[in-house]
């Protein structure tokens, strides 16, 4: 059996005429699917993270465009592409689909099927996204040592993406070509993606993991009870500086002290060739009340200004290599 149906979910499908996801809100309490009708509801998924991790949203966002009412209307389709656009700055995943897409319907526009044209180019999008998935894991594979313990951030596996995942992917690769892999899982405040979403697909894989507080990273390193640290990307710069979940650059550094590899893991859709450096990423950011509450309870006094930047840079020198569809970079 392979990798995504021992997992048993499906966190997006195309059905004839309309889009369903997992709703990642909900998660790991319900199992809510939930149906996605035009491009407002795709972009409201999008920005309200029911539906996140960069590829994910990518494709979202192309089966997303396919659900305008008059895709040949050039005005509409535009206006829907900034719309999806705006709802996550950071990853590059989602610009990168909007723009194929685009390009398709431009090219396609006097075509009588242009619905089913666009409707096969997201179909597209998301099958290499899967191949993507299963070629970072078979790279990333060869780096995993055998028996080894590996501290990981947020949720980068098939939640992520429209595969097996991207340093998830690796992590279960190299479990099920049998290597005794154990799982460190921050928990990853504010939105909790590792205890909520990692946590639960790891349950599912029966992939031994320990679930841990992201303040916690640096006194396991110290212990020895780290061997790699791997992590995804939202965005990778030309010199490989790269934006992922805030936090990431925490543990880039925190692994360098301790002399632990640190890999990142990400297609080759991540990658922006018109981004010199981390400086040039645009960082989303999110609302006071991500960190002011937890799972809706208020945690902090109700007037408490917060700060929260949903992702951070790690730069190029802080990395061991970043494992892609085509191989593993190193800086
Ligand atoms: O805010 P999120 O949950 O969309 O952030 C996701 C990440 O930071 C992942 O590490 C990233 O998308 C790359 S892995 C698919």
């Amino acid at each position: 059996m392979d990798i995504l149906s021992r997992l048993g979910f499906s966190s997006i499908r195309w059905a004839k005429d309309h889009l369903v996801i997992l709703d990642q809100r909900r998660l790991p309490l319900k199992e809510d699917y939930r149906e996605l009708r035009s491009v407002e509801d795709v972009s409201d998924a999008i920005s309200t993270l029911a539906i996140r991790g960069a590829p994910l949203i990518g494709i979202a966002a192309a089966y997303g465009l396919c659900l305008l009412p008059e895709p040949s209307n050039a005005e509409a389709f535009e206006n829907a592409c900034g719309l999806l656009k705006s709802t996550r700055p950071t990853a590059a995943n989602l610009s990168w689909a909007v723009d194929r897409m685009a390009s398709k319907q431009n090219e396609c526009i006097s075509h009588d099927n242009l619905l089913e044209i666009l409707i096969e180019e997201a179909r597209s999008i998301h099958r290499e996204d899967e191949l993507m998935c299963d070629r970072m894991g078979a790279f990333g594979n060869e780096i995993i040592p055998d028996p080894c313990r590996i501290l990981t951030h947020c949720n980068t596996g098939a939640l992520a993406t429209g595969g097996i995942g991207t340093a998830l992917g690796v992590i279960y690769t190299a479990f099920f070509s049998g290597k005794r892999v154990e799982v460190w899982v921050d928990e990853t405040r504010p939105v909790l993606q590792g205890a909520r979403l990692t946590a639960w697909e790891l349950s599912k894989a029966k992939i031994p993991f320990k679930l841990i507080t992201d303040n916690m990273a640096g006194h396991l390193m110290s212990g020895g009870q780290v061997d790699l640290v791997m992590t995804g990307a939202d965005r990778v710069a030309k010199n490989l500086d790269f934006a992922n979940k805030i936090g990431t650059y925490t543990l880039a550094v925190l692994a360098r002290h301790h002399g632990i590899p640190f890999y990142s893991a990400a297609p080759s859709t991540t990658f922006d060739s018109d981004c010199p450096d981390g400086q040039s990423i645009a960082i989303e950011m999110r609302g006071d009340d991500e960190i002011k509450k937890i799972g809706g309870s208020q945690i902090a006094p109700p007037d408490s200004q917060a700060y929260n930047p949903a992702f951070d840079i790690t730069p190029h020198e802080l990395i061991k290599g970043i494992i892609t569809d085509q191989g593993i970079l190193k800086p």
